[in-house]
């Protein structure tokens, strides 16, 4: 018998105002046809102050649990994926616990940027088959608008605000390839790289700071190293190419993601986008994506799924999920 980490449910939450690019039109010189022939992106939406993180973690940790069937109280842990928790500290994950009136089991935020949500996964994943954890709620949240310096068009007009959730069970599987839940996952890392995508603020500076991108720099690594992580999580669990129903990549960029894609051997209708509704949410963009992918009936159980990211760091990273 071999315990697995199941996904049971999940959910989502996306803030009211919705931002379509001709929006930046107004401010910057730029347009709807450069900001979507270069990422996708058509429109996103950006949080309003009381928006927070942990509120927007709060609002698709609901969804999920209720989509789980399960009361707030049956949740071991929760993990809390960002780069934009409300406060320094304490965790954006010990306010949700509060907020989903939780007093037992633990709770912590874990920052890998973009690559967030996939190593809170393969964290949960961790805890749950040495026992430390049956119910975890991992989530995505951010607010990178917080971030944005609004005159700086080659990095504003591409990220969004929102937050998305899944609840990781324990469960017994045969310890095949068959089985239902997480069956791989790959993490890496090169702060050799950290000057290519990075905030210019923070504790040391007294500021939030500012995020800066070479974003040239960026898409050079990006293709290349979630190719290869993709394909390593998918040697661990033996799976073949064929055998994928879908990726699930992060949601930065069209050209990205459909370039990860080729290289890998997968055709375009076997990947799901959300990156033309959403922009670029960093670490909430594949809760998000699953979260909307199940509502319109694209992910069925037993679907296999693979799902990459990198971002800041840099961090990236895959898992082989059987949903
Ligand atoms: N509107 C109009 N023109 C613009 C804009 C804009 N919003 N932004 C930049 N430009 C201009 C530049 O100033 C440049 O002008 P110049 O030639 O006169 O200097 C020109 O467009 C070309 O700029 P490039 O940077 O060469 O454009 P490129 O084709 O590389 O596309 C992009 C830029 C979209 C950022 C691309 O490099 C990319 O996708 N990189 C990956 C970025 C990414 O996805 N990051 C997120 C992944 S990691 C994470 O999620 C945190």
């Amino acid at each position: 018998m071999t315990v697995r980490a199941v996904i049971q449910g999940c959910g989502h939450y996306l803030p009211k105002r919705v931002v379509d690019n001709s929006e930046f039109e107004r401010t910057l010189d730029t347009s709807d046809d450069w900001i979507s022939s270069r990422s996708g992106i058509k429109r996103r939406h950006f949080a309003n102050k009381d928006e927070t993180t942990s509120v927007m973690a709060t609002l698709a940790a609901k969804e999920a649990l209720a989509d789980a069937n399960l009361q707030a109280d049956d949740i071991d842990a929760i993990i809390l994926a960002t780069s934009t928790s409300d406060l320094t500290f304490p965790s954006a994950a010990t306010m949700v616990q509060a907020n989903l009136g939780i007093v037992k089991g633990f709770a912590y935020d874990v920052q890998a940027v973009c690559a967030g949500f996939v190593f809170a996964l393969a964290n949960a994943n961790a805890l749950i088959i040495s026992g430390q954890a049956k119910k975890i709620l991992v989530i995505g949240s951010e607010t990178f608008s917080k971030l944005m310096d609004w005159e700086d068009r080659s990095t504003c007009v591409l990220f969004g605000d929102g937050a998305g959730a899944v609840i990781l069970s324990a469960e017994n599987g045969k310890g095949d390839k068959y089985d239902r839940g997480i069956l791989a996952s790959d993490l890496n890392s090169d702060g050799r790289l950290k000057d290519i995508l990075y905030v210019d603020g923070g504790v040391s500076t007294q500021s939030t700071g500012y995020l800066r991108m070479h974003g040239k720099e960026v898409y050079r690594h990006a293709i290349e190293k979630l190719a290869t992580t993709a394909q390593d999580s998918m040697k661990s669990a033996g799976i073949s190419v064929e055998e994928i129903d879908w990726i699930v990549p992060h949601q930065a960029n069209i050209r990205i993601i459909h370039g990860t894609a080729k290289k890998m051997g997968i055709t375009s209708d076997r990947v799901l986008t959300t990156v033309q509704d959403h922009g670029n949410t960093s670490a909430a963009s594949i809760p998000l994506a699953l979260s909307v992918s199940k509502i319109n009936g694209h992910i069925k159980k037993n679907d296999l799924i693979v799902t990459e990211a990198i971002g800041g760091g840099l961090a990236w990273g895959s898992l082989v999920i059987r949903w």
